[in-house]
């Protein structure tokens, strides 16, 4: 296994590119089910998980080609071989329960294994089959895998309300409503701007949908849907990642193609924290001219509050902040495995229940330290950058699964970081 080795320098300066949006594009490739027209996504990230769904997508006999360094990606489901997903492949990684709505909604029928949890959480899909069953849909629990067939009909609409937001809910209940008979309206539906792009994508398909990035989204299906060219939308969480750098280092780095409109709680934070977030015709510049940041208090939430995926790359910025600050994360049960780490590296950290008190000190030591899971993996980098001393960060394709070419970003704003393959034990 890889791991990578980061060594604290000074203040950052230059710029760093943002991708397509890991999230968005693992909900979009799965829309290609829904019809038997060619579906071009541009813009695609260049990460492990997409290579995961396509080799999902394969097994079912839909066709994904990667073009241009993997940047396009051309979808095409008109010869369907199976409606199975396996295990073997969805326990890699959950957004494979995606393939199931619109199998269900274009032809009636499919076969997923269940997903099971993950380190940051039990993940239970449980909102996925109600929303579907809403539709109509009748599901069977059988060995590991849902059995889900639709109507003789077909799908039809329904008003559901999900009792929790959830977002790979509200994307399988979306897609699925596109071809459903009759009207589907989505309540307490998920807000993220990755369900905003989907619905873009959607309806460049054919589908006729409204309320998209507000709470209730209304769906009138349709007989059928065609092909439709999209780009991916930028990839908010990798940005502010990335805004954290020169937050933590000093410096001024531009983010190109950032918008604050997409992580506009987060920007709050940061301004509160004392680093400054400037819009450019570019993206967005991120510099911290003096002094250490402030801290600052956190809870997570559901868009268009501070997001999950950010939580533990913010907690490595509070660790050498001016104060202490309270991290309180409210959407999954299990995600401050990275404080551990953190705290190998001098950090001041207590852990209770849901809730992380963080209490700045002057400076961070480099340390051996392990990537647990995917967000915790890239903040103990960021945590290296800051840190006195060199840090190696091991068990680094969780990394992989989410951030493409993240030595070559950070080397080009002066990060000193490289990747070695492990010392055999
Ligand atoms: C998506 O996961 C993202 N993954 C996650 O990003 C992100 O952290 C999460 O949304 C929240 O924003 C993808 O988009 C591929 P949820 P998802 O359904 O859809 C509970 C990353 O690092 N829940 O919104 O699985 C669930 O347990 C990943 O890129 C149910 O109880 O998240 C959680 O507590 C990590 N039953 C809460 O809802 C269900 O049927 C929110 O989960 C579904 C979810």
């Amino acid at each position: 296994m890889d791991q990578i080795i980061v060594t604290g320098n000074g203040p950052l300066k230059g710029e760093i590119p943002i991708a397509g949006a890991k999230n968005a594009c693992l909900t979009l490739m799965p829309a290609t089910l829904l019809t038997d027209q060619p579906l071009t996504l541009t813009n695609a990230p260049r990460l492990s998980d997409i290579r995961t769904m396509t080799a999902l997508l394969g097994s079912l006999g839909a066709e994904v080609a990667s073009l241009q360094e993997g940047q396009v990606l051309a979808l095409s489901s008109h010869a369907m071989t199976s409606h199975r997903a396996e295990y073997d492949i969805v326990r890699k990684m959950r957004a494979s329960i995606l393939v199931l709505g619109p199998m269900l909604a274009r032809d009636g029928v499919a076969e997923v294994s269940l997903p099971g949890g993950c380190a940051i959480g039990a993940r239970p899909v449980d909102l996925h089959l109600r929303a579907l069953e809403a539709m109509g849909a009748t599901l069977d629990l059988c060995e590991g895998y849902v059995h889900a067939k639709a109507p003789s009909g077909g799908l039809k609409g329904a008003v559901f309300e999900f009792p929790v937001v959830s977002v790979g809910a509200t994307e399988n209940a979306l897609m699925a409503a596109t071809l459903a008979r009759g009207t589907t309206v989505l309540k307490n539906a998920a807000r993220e701007p990755e369900i905003v792009d989907l619905a873009r994508c959607l309806r460049a398909m054919g589908a006729q949908i409204e309320g998209e990035g507000t709470g209730t989204i209304i769906i009138h299906g349709v007989q059928a849907l065609h092909g439709a060219t999209h780009p991916v939308v930028t990839d908010r969480i990798e940005l502010g990642t990335y805004m954290l750098a020169p937050a933590m280092c000093g410096g001024e780095v531009e983010l190109l193609g950032g918008r604050i409109e997409l992580l506009a709680a987060f920007c709050e934070k940061l301004d509160e924290a004392g680093i400054s977030v400037e819009e450019t015709p570019r993206g967005l510049k991120v510099a911290r001219k003096n002094g250490r940041v402030r801290a600052v208090n956190v809870r997570t939430e559901p868009f268009p509050g501070f997001p999950t995926d950010l939580q533990a790359q913010f907690m490595a910025l509070m660790c050498t902040a001016d104060g202490t600050s309270v991290l309180e994360e409210t959407i999954f049960e299990n995600r401050f495995m990275h404080a551990p780490e953190l705290t190998r590296m001098g950090a001041q950290i207590e852990v209770h229940g849901g809730h992380a008190t963080v209490t700045g000190v002057e400076s961070l030591r480099g340390a051996p330290v392990m990537a647990t899971d995917l967000r915790a993996s890239v903040s103990l980098i960021l945590a290296g950058m800051a840190a006195q001393g060199t840090t190696t960060v091991s068990r680094v394709y969780h990394l992989d699964r989410g951030y493409e070419h993240v030595v070559r970003k950070l080397r080009g704003v002066g990060a000193h970081i490289e990747r070695v393959k492990e010392e055999a034990a």
